[in-house]
């Protein structure tokens, strides 16, 4: 019998293809952009099986046109470049891959904070341009860590990881999400706060969101205002979870402290970007679950559930479960 044909969409670590093509037919995309849409739109609409990444827009149009399409399969655990109401209407199950890299987003949330609270890419500039003269009693002073007052948005399972890591710091740890964990209170030793509070009292703030509408440009010039001056806001859930040109204007008239960014809306953030001239903003590509460690469990997750909607079965890591309903 003829293996299903599956369309990947970039290539990813050797044990996720390797698993896959005991079971399927590959057509990889090989280059280093994602493939346009109309070329994604193309090579899906002959596919059994789609592999695709946070890049590819998974809309209506392409769903409703991929008619032999019967399962897809995110390499991420985001999925909101994907239309899920279109997959489910068409009982198609999307895989996804959480808790494999919960560690590595709330390490990454954790150096962009410690390096924003530092300034260690500042000081690392100063040396390479030379600037380094002497020891000196105030040069690039940066603010305390230990004992200040940490905000999570969201607190999933990386809001938690995050949460846990601060607890060595002896931090005052408040969380805002749609539910209460009453449980995490305890063991943790956080508090739940309003989101209005947390965004007053928390000198940093790190944000633990999907994208949905309910969360697009959750801080925006309002919540910026209500910021302490010393604030510090750390994005590693999406760029648009912030209003960029409010958090331009934050930065830029010092109403805030500074931010660290793994996110941009869009991505890549154009190079002619303003936010790209300011000293108090870090800015990295994207790349808070990038530990080989990580990046392979995916690749492997990313395969087991792609086997198992082509073979029939329920997906290991569904994010649509509701196409198993009767
Ligand atoms: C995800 O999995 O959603 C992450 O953003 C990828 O780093």
């Amino acid at each position: 019998m003829d293996k299903p044909h599956v369309f990947i969409t970039r290539r990813i670590p050797d044990i996720g293809l390797e698993m896959l093509s005991e079971h399927v037919e590959i057509d990889l995309w090989e280059e280093e952009l994602p493939p346009a849409y109309d070329v994604l739109r193309e090579r899906t609409q002959r596919a059994d099986g789609l592999l695709c990444l946070l890049t590819d827009r998974i809309d209506k149009e392409l769903i409703e046109n991929s008619a032999r399409l019967r399962v897809i399969s995110q390499y991420a655990v985001g999925i909101d470049n994907i239309d899920i109401e279109s997959a489910t209407k068409r009982k198609i199950p999307v895989g996804h891959t959480p808790g494999v890299l919960t560690d590595a987003t709330a390490d990454f949330t954790w150096a962009l904070l410690m390096s924003a609270a530092r300034r260690v890419v500042e000081a690392d500039t100063f040396t390479r341009e030379g600037k380094w003269k002497t020891w000196g009693p105030t040069i690039l002073l940066g603010v305390d860590v230990a004992r200040s007052i940490l905000g999570i948005i969201g607190f999933g399972r990386i809001g938690q990881a995050v949460a846990r890591r601060a607890k060595g710091f002896d931090m005052r740890i408040l969380y805002y999400d749609n539910k209460r964990l009453p449980e995490m209170e305890e063991t943790l030793g956080v508090e739940y706060v309003s989101l209005e509070t947390l965004i007053k009292e928390a000198d940093f703030i790190s944000l633990h969101v999907p994208l949905t509408p309910n969360t697009y440009h959750l801080i925006g010039e309002k919540e910026f205002s209500m910021m302490k001056k010393e604030a510090i806001l750390i994005n590693t859930a999406r760029g648009s979870v912030v209003d960029q040109e409010a958090l331009y204007h934050a930065l830029k008239d010092r109403k805030i402290r500074g931010a660290a960014i793994d996110v941009t809306d869009p991505e890549p953030i154009p190079s002619n970007s303003p936010l790209l001239e300011l000293p108090n903003l870090i800015i990295t590509p994207h790349v808070a679950s990038a530990s080989v460690q990580s990046r392979t469990k995916m690749a492997v997750m990313a395969a087991e559930n792609l086997i198992a909607g082509l073979q029939g079965k329920r997906l290991p890591f569904c994010a649509n479960p509701q196409v198993y309903e009767k």
